[in-house]
């Protein structure tokens, strides 16, 4: 697919589908009035029809019937309120536009850029038409699952109605196309490592992933540590959790060096549990089910490093995952082992459940001792207790750093991802009280998520450092395509297991990589 800037006001726009935004009703629509005018009233009048009033991802089609270049037009409801679209909701509106264009069999779609800037604006489209594109289809067989997106070219067209664009717009949208068309890649590279069943997508195989990115680039290196090296640096933590699986675990590090003296060094932690049955706390089938998305943490991250190779960046860059599975086997760990992390610590099993804290807990303190970042920043599909207390669009944020919380706030916002964050309140930590080791690895239900993150910060230490629960968000399907009614008309978000299937074909994992590409 490919994303260009098009200098053509809209009502001389080509291609097969014209897309634009209105906030609310859309004959107070400078755009809307001139095309309606332009088509002789038809657009007036398709609204009427169809009680269209431009409520916030709604759509309006209308054939154009010869009176304009464009084939179609077709109008994206914003809502009433803000004349300015949330980075959210911009890529949202961008995936139905695209999914709209998928149904009429467009081949060239040409948007209007909404007002903004225009750098911003049209990185979120494109990440919203790449996203809303993506599919999980290499395992259909039929011609109709195999089908990929008729869309083979998005043209951005400017705000405003002439297409006289000032040389520093265009060269602001050109930076947002490179920009939203790495990072949509990236976000697509990560959904179909998170879709990869586990029997294929192993410890050893993610490794391969992430040589494969450090391949890519000239600035990247990636190397693998295996099961003697982790032995010899005694992550007694990530290693007990590995025990009970056939696979062997790997344990990643990816470094990318900017041209130029970096500014900060930053570490980004991905869980990379590969599969997790729980254990000998073993999950009930409908919750294991999804369990081969328990390494988004470690795709998001590993993509996150291809999008910031390709785009560059001023800091020193460094991605950490400990891969393994946790299984049940003779050789599993078991309930009330005792464990001697890479920093000393002792933790009573009480839970083999609990696995993704163990293995971050060793990826935490190697990343202190070795790395020693000045931020580091952990994403985790942690705790099942995040989904219940933000829902399963939003992202948990913990941390005892008020400035570097802030800072991810704010970039998580600037770009679209959905965070909240949440209290890592230390009254908790007594939950995690052993009395024959300096810790348990979990606590009572209340507060699960706030008893994990106060589990890591134990390996954090003084380091500043964010944790980011994305149990929720990782299984999310495609942005767009979940919400929008036109396609997936009171679609749960997480249906039973037997229309889970179908829907799994377009899941996706919608990992917080646009909060770490910069
Ligand atoms: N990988 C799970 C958490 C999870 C749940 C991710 C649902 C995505 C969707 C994690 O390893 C886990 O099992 N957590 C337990 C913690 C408990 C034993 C304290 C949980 O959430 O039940
Ligand atoms: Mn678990
Ligand atoms: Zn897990």
């Amino acid at each position: 697919m490919k994303f260009v800037h098009v200098a053509e006001a809209p009502l001389a726009a080509k291609g097969d589908l014209l897309a634009f935004i209105v906030f609310g009703d859309p004959a107070k629509d400078a755009l809307f009035t001139a095309l309606n005018k332009a088509l002789g009233g038809a657009l007036a009048e398709a609204a009427s029809a169809e009680s269209f009033t431009g409520a916030n991802l709604t759509t309006l089609v209308v054939p154009t019937l010869g009176r304009l270049n464009v084939k179609r037009i077709v109008v994206l409801g914003a809502g009433t309120g803000k004349r300015e679209a949330t980075p959210l909701q911009l890529r949202d509106l961008a995936a139905l536009a695209h999914q709209c264009g998928e149904k009429l069999k467009a081949h060239t779609l040409a948007f209007v850029l909404p007002a903004g800037a225009p750098t911003t604006t049209a990185q979120l489209v494109v990440e919203g038409v790449l996203g809303g594109a993506y599919r999980f289809n290499k395992y259909l067989t039929t011609e109709e699952g195999k089908k990929n997106s008729p869309v083979t070219a998005v043209h951005l067209l400017a705000h405003g109605k002439s297409d006289k664009v000032a040389a520093g717009v265009a060269r602001s949208l050109a930076t947002g196309i490179t920009r939203g068309t790495a990072i949509g890649h990236a976000v697509n590279a990560a959904r179909n490592w998170i879709n990869e069943p586990a029997a294929f997508m192993t410890p050893t195989e993610m490794a391969n992933n992430a040589r494969a990115v450090a391949k890519k680039h000239k600035s990247v290196t990636a190397s693998v540590l295996n099961r003697a090296a982790c032995e010899k640096l005694k992550m007694g933590m990530f290693l007990a959790v590995a025990k009970g699986a056939a696979e062997e675990p790997t344990f990643i590090h990816m470094v990318y060096t900017p041209a130029k003296k970096a500014k900060k060094r930053v570490a980004l932690i991905g869980k990379g549990l590969m599969f997790d049955s729980g254990g000998y706390s073993l999950k009930p089938s409908d919750s294991m089910f999804d369990m081969k998305v328990d390494m988004s943490g470690s795709a998001a991250v590993i993509a996150a490093m291809d999008a910031i190779a390709t785009l560059g960046c001023e800091h020193e860059v460094h991605v950490i995952a400990a891969c393994c599975e946790n299984m049940v086997s003779g050789g599993a760990y078991k309930l009330g082992d005792i464990l001697i992390g890479m920093d000393g610590t002792s933790v009573e099993i009480n839970n083999t459940d609990a696995e993704g804290r163990l293995t971050l807990g060793d990826a935490i303190t190697y990343t202190r001792e070795k790395v020693k970042p000045d931020e580091m920043f952990d994403f985790a599909t942690l705790t099942g207790a995040c989904l219940v207390a933000l829902g399963p669009y939003t992202a948990g944020v913990l941390s005892d750093h008020g400035k570097l919380a802030s800072s991810w706030l704010s970039a998580a916002a600037a770009t679209g991802e959905d965070m909240w964050r949440l209290p890592l309140n230390s009254r908790l930590k007594e939950q995690l009280r052993s009395p024959i080791a300096d810790m348990r690895n979990t606590g009572e239900r209340w507060g699960g998520t706030i008893t994990a993150g106060l589990f890591l910060k134990h390996f954090a230490k003084d380091t500043p450092w964010v944790h980011v629960d994305i149990a929720g968000p990782a299984s999310i399907t495609t942005r767009g395509a979940q919400r929008n009614p036109v396609e997936a008309p009171g679609l749960p978000w997480r249906p039973s297991s037997s229309i889970f299937a179908k829907r799994a074909q377009r899941a996706a994992g919608a990992v917080a990589v646009h909060g770490v590409d910069r």
